[in-house]
């Protein structure tokens, strides 16, 4: 089986927020705040133990597309998929966890940092890379670089990006989607800060407005 590509889902969402939530509570409070500013898709990370419980909350609410982040292990790819996630996220690659994408036939975006990891996920026919941590690696004048002996790759950035950076990565056509945390941080969340998140998402929105035609 072949890894779907993630491209037709992301050409929708330019932003994918990375999500870190501590209490499943929080997932729909949280999926609906970000709808409400115009976001329609979310990353839930792995990072706490109820991730898969609250990807399983946010996959009931149709408004939203919930996807599965930091995926460290085909384990947790499998409860992932199982709980709804509709894409899977790495910080790196992983064959093992590439296999599973392929199995379940859902779309995959392991992260890379240097030429030799791109060249690891080749393989699988992947079309669409995380480039992580995109600002302190180098930004857009790193990948650019990076990307030109691979033109069959797009790449999902994330790390350092806020309101004051994306326009430049947005502008750019190798860039499918922007990720990050700025608009939904853990703090906003503990602290049920839904209108802030809204108004910070909406504001991302303007930015994708101005930047992408
Ligand atoms: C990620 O997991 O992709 C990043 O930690 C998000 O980065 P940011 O918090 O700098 O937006």
């Amino acid at each position: 089986m072949a890894i779907p590509s993630p491209q037709p889902f992301l050409a929708e969402n330019p932003i994918v927020p990375v999500v870190v939530l501590d209490r499943v509570a929080d997932a729909l409070p949280t999926a609906k705040a970000l709808v409400a500013g115009g976001i329609k898709a979310a990353e839930v990370t792995f990072r706490t133990p109820v991730a898969a419980e609250c990807i399983a909350e946010m996959a009931k609410y149709p408004e939203i597309t919930v996807g599965a982040g930091t995926v460290t292990t085909p384990e947790q790819a499998r409860k992932a998929v199982e709980a709804g996630a509709k894409f899977l996220v790495s910080p790196g690659f992983s064959a093992k966890i590439a296999d599973v994408a392929a199995e379940l036939e859902v779309p995959f975006l392991p992260g890379i940092a240097d030429p030799s990891d791109i060249m690891a996920t080749l393989e699988y026919g992947l079309d669409t890379l995380k480039f992580f941590p995109a600002v302190p690696l180098g930004g857009l004048p790193l990948i650019k670089a990076m990307a030109a002996p691979f033109p069959q790759f797009k790449f999902m950035p994330t790390g350092g990006i806020g309101p004051k950076n994306i326009g430049e990565w947005l502008s750019e056509p190798i860039i499918a989607s922007v990720g990050g945390s700025w608009m939904v941080t853990k703090q906003m969340v503990n602290n049920a800060e839904f209108e802030k998140i809204t108004a910070l998402s909406q504001e991302a929105m303007e930015l994708v407005k101005e930047y992408r035609s």
